[in-house]
């Protein structure tokens, strides 16, 4: 008997015979496709360039991932959705990869519990990997998802005439783009080196890859809320100002822009704020500088992954990184 199931509770009577979240509600939660996205598909491919996976390689075979590193990129996987859930909600989303999203299709109750549902199962997943660090590496997240939200709901300052201001808020902004969105991906990275026998080194190193790599998403993901439509990017596009949100193109074009202060302060809460602050990072170069700063942190996780053998695997996360900068989605 492995060590997992040996510690794990004994299911008797009618906890055998439990039904599903979904069997309870005898209609799915949410619409196929919520699931899925580039979180899992980079922990297997930090996976595949670690010690223990690279050692098990059969010869002319492509590497594998151990089962304990696929059993995490399942668990990045609940976490992801879970928060996406919990996320639709709170922005009172329409539709989720151009599908209606949960809270449309089943309701916020639902779209709440299923969300919760899915972290409850996720952190029974993480204890039977019987792996303290990972453990709190991941419980980590789950509790950093939660701070990026609640950063993101206040401004650091309402002194928009202080020449810091801009700096202080970009630095916020990165702090809460780093905890909302890529604390999973590099935390994930780093569990995945650490399930493969990493060195403290490398397992470093996919850390830095996935804090970068899910710094780039974030910053491409607010331009393209700019200049996607609705059907390009499968959920409401020009959404962030008319929530309240300035994020990177926003500030960058405040530097042209000294009116954009106010608005940003005010979250964009007057008639016509949105529309006006629009315009005005359309007539700047802050959809490019976010870009560019999106471009730097590629080339700070493209650097860090050089350490890695040169395999396929190290080829795939190379060829991510291209994709997030080039994404349309
Ligand atoms: C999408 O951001 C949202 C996140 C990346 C994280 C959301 C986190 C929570 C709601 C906290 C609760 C966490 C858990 C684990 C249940 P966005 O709204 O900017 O992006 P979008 O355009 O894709 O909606
Ligand atoms: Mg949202
Ligand atoms: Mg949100």
């Amino acid at each position: 008997m492995s060590r997992a199931t040996s510690v794990a509770p004994k299911m008797v009577g009618w906890e055998k015979n439990c039904i599903s979240l979904e069997e309870a509600f005898n209609k799915p939660i949410a619409p196929m496709g919520i699931m899925s996205d580039v979180n899992p598909d980079l922990s297997l491919l930090s996976s595949k360039s670690m010690p223990a996976n690279i050692a098990s390689a059969v010869p002319g075979e492509p590497i594998a991932v151990l089962g304990t590193q696929r059993r995490l990129a399942e668990i990045v996987e609940l976490i992801h959705t879970a928060s996406l859930l919990h996320d639709d909600v709170i922005d009172h989303a329409e539709t989720r990869r151009g599908m209606p999203s949960a809270n449309v299709f089943s309701g916020n109750k639902l779209s709440i519990l299923a969300g919760d549902y899915m972290l409850g199962r996720a952190s029974v997943y993480l204890a039977r990997l019987r792996h303290p660090e990972v453990i709190e590496l991941m419980a980590e997240v789950i509790s950093e998802l939660v701070k990026g939200e609640l950063f993101q709901l206040q401004n650091t300052s309402t002194d928009y005439h202080s020449p810091e201001y801009l700096k202080k808020s970009l630095d916020y902004y990165l702090q809460k783009t780093y905890l909302k969105s890529a604390s999973l991906i590099s935390k994930s990275c780093r569990s995945a080196a650490v399930l493969g026998g990493a060195t403290p080194e490398v397992a470093e190193a996919a850390y830095i890859y996935g804090k970068h790599m899910g710094l780039a998403f974030q910053l491409i993901d607010d331009v393209l809320d700019y200049t996607g439509s609705n059907e390009e990017i499968g959920k409401p596009a020009n959404a962030d100002l008319e929530l309240g949100l300035a994020t990177a193109p926003v500030f960058y074009a405040w530097e042209e822009f000294p009116e954009l202060g106010p608005m940003i302060a005010r979250k964009f809460s007057e008639p016509g704020d949105a529309l006006k602050a629009r315009e005005l990072v359309h007539c700047s170069n802050g959809i490019q500088k976010t870009r560019d700063l999106a471009q730097n942190f590629c080339n700070i996780a493209k650097d860090a992954i050089q350490i890695f053998p040169d395999t396929e695997a190290r080829a795939g996360l190379e060829e991510v990184l291209n994709k997030v900068l080039t994404r349309k989605k």
